[in-house]
């Protein structure tokens, strides 16, 4: 039931209905002008009254919502309509209206609002402890892989190191040279293969400092067949299909041979006696979302496939966390995928696994492609005096354990020795006065490398000479020395090394 009204033309009440004047308490005419008023909320007035006029101002349409605090019952939203009334003639009489109680209907709107912001909330609530659970599980997981990687190197140490100490052990107490000429290599060989598994974890880590450079993997792979091949054994087919016009990227050739050598053993091992394997390079475009991590684009893509066992999809979950592995102790560390996985995200690329259970295994390595070749900075190194007694070396090392000796020898030798830490205070030293050489590590602290800083001193300084060192051994720095036209010294060196390499003539860039 509507509470029926009327104005005037001016907008002043002049008719209500029986419910009107129940609702508002209207007794007299008098009261019907104004009246009603009281009732409204005071602060709902100014708004409904600029609403009215705008309305009566346009002779249009007139709607309203405003609240009125009834003496009975209580507070009731109440919803005013009017519509303009015009005589024949076309003149404007007032308005014709009816207001009706949507206290129910707001209410249920109400209700219906705060429903939705709890359920907002309830599912904001939701969301937040989805993703805390999430974040604990990978906190979890996380663990699980450390306490994995400590469990396993604490594991490989003890074993190598309980080598190193036996064999040590002995050699101090035995006379028979053939007896510790043997433990002497056998410690040698352990300590050898605990710098490895640092290797192999400092790639994990992604903390292995890489000497990337501009290759054709091509290369790279034909000048490890012979290896690989000998790894995989006479019964396994092995098949290289490599990309016609070349596959170039910029990577450590080192630790590409590593990751390819990983792959062809986890291959070897998965076919077991028999089976084929293939190493193919392609050049390729990965679609968004097509490998993990990966922006979309062209890439170089290194697969390793075999028709072994191959994988669930349990396993391939886990692969690449340091120190999971299906094998036996003694037959796997678990960190191959290991270092594919950080060597490849180093690189600025990716790895991808396709495989199953009984249908061999696709190891994918991406890498970005080297775009147009840039100009190389060619180092001359000029015709130098010999270096010898009297003259001074600018000796770059970060180690003082390894500064300390080699100043030792140096000295030894009758020079004179100023020391730097890093590449930038090497240069520093370089500012302020010449040397007759220049020995410096390879990896240093501080962003500099020594080949970087030797490339930079050999251009402001071409009367220097100039001599790299490093402790890292093995096939592995030649091949990355192998376009640094100075002359490469291995730690630990000795005096006799160091007068060898001295009184050598520099060598020639190619
Ligand atoms: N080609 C493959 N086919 C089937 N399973 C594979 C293959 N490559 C890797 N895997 C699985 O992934 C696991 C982890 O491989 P990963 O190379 O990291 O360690 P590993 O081979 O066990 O030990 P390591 O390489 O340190 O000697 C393997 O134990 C194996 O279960
Ligand atoms: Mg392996």
């Amino acid at each position: 039931p509507a509470l029926i009204w009327m104005t005037d033309a001016e907008g002043a009440t002049t008719f209500a209905n029986r419910r009107f004047r129940g609702f508002f308490g209207i007794k007299t005419e008098r009261q019907l002008v104004t009246g009603w008023r009281d009732a409204f909320y005071p602060e709902d007035l100014p708004l409904l009254d600029t609403a009215f006029a705008r309305a009566l101002e346009a002779r249009q349409r007139f709607e309203h919502v405003a609240r009125v605090q009834h003496p009975t019952h209580g507070l009731r939203w109440l919803r005013m309509e009017g519509a303009p009334r015009f005589d024949a003639a076309g003149y404007f009489q007032g308005y014709i209206g009816a207001s009706i109680d949507v206290t129910e209907a707001k209410k249920a709107e109400d209700d219906l609002k705060r429903i939705n912001e709890l359920l907002e909330e309830r599912v904001g609530d939701a969301l937040a402890e989805k993703a805390k659970a999430e974040a604990d599980l990978m906190h979890a997981q996380r663990m699980e892989a450390v306490g994995r990687l400590t469990g396993g190197v604490a594991h490989d140490f003890n074993n190598l190191l309980t080598v190193v100490i036996g064999a040590l052990d002995i050699i101090l107490r035995s006379e028979d040279p053939a007896k510790r000429k043997k433990l002497g290599e056998a410690a040698l060989s352990a300590a050898r293969r605990g710098e490895r598994l640092t290797h192999q974890l400092l790639a994990f880590s992604r903390r292995q400092a890489l000497r990337p450079e501009a290759m054709d993997v091509n290369g790279l792979i034909r000048e490890g067949e012979p290896l690989l091949r000998r790894a995989v054994g006479e019964a396994v087919e092995f098949k290289l299909k490599l990309r016609r016009g070349g596959a170039r990227v910029s990577v450590d050739p080192a630790q590409f041979e590593a990751a390819l050598l990983n792959l062809v053993v986890n291959a070897r091992d998965a076919v077991g006696e028999t089976g084929r394997i293939t190493v193919q390079t392609q050049q390729v475009s990965v679609a968004p979302g097509e490998v993990v991590d990966l922006p979309a684009g062209d890439y170089v893509c290194v697969s390793v496939s075999d028709d072994g066992q191959g994988m669930t999809p349990e396993v391939m979950r886990q692969v690449f966390e340091p120190f999971f592995t299906t094998k036996s102790i003694g037959k796997g560390t678990g960190l191959g995928l290991s270092q594919v996985y950080g060597f490849a995200r180093q690189s600025g690329g990716g790895v991808r696994i396709v495989s199953a259970p009984g249908k061999g295994a696709d190891i994918r390595l991406y890498l970005p492609p080297l775009g147009p070749e840039a100009p190389r900075e060619r180092v001359v190194a000029c015709p130098i005096a010999p270096v010898g007694a009297g003259q001074t070396v600018l000796l770059v090392e970060d180690d003082a354990g390894v500064a300390a000796i080699a100043v030792d020898i140096l000295e030894g030798l009758g020079m004179r020795v100023v020391t730097a830490e890093t590449g930038s205070q090497a240069l520093e030293r370089l500012k302020r006065g010449a040397f007759d050489l220049m020995l410096t590590d390879i990896v240093m602290p501080g962003g500099m490398t020594g080949v970087e800083l030797a490339r930079r001193a050999a251009k402001s300084h071409p009367q220097m000479r100039v001599a790299l060192t490093s402790g890292y051994v093995g096939e592995d720095v030649d091949e990355a020395l192998a376009d640094a036209p100075w002359p490469f010294l291995r730690k630990p060196y000795s005096a006799d090394d160091l007068r060898r390499l001295l009184s050598t003539s520099p060598d020639m860039p190619a």
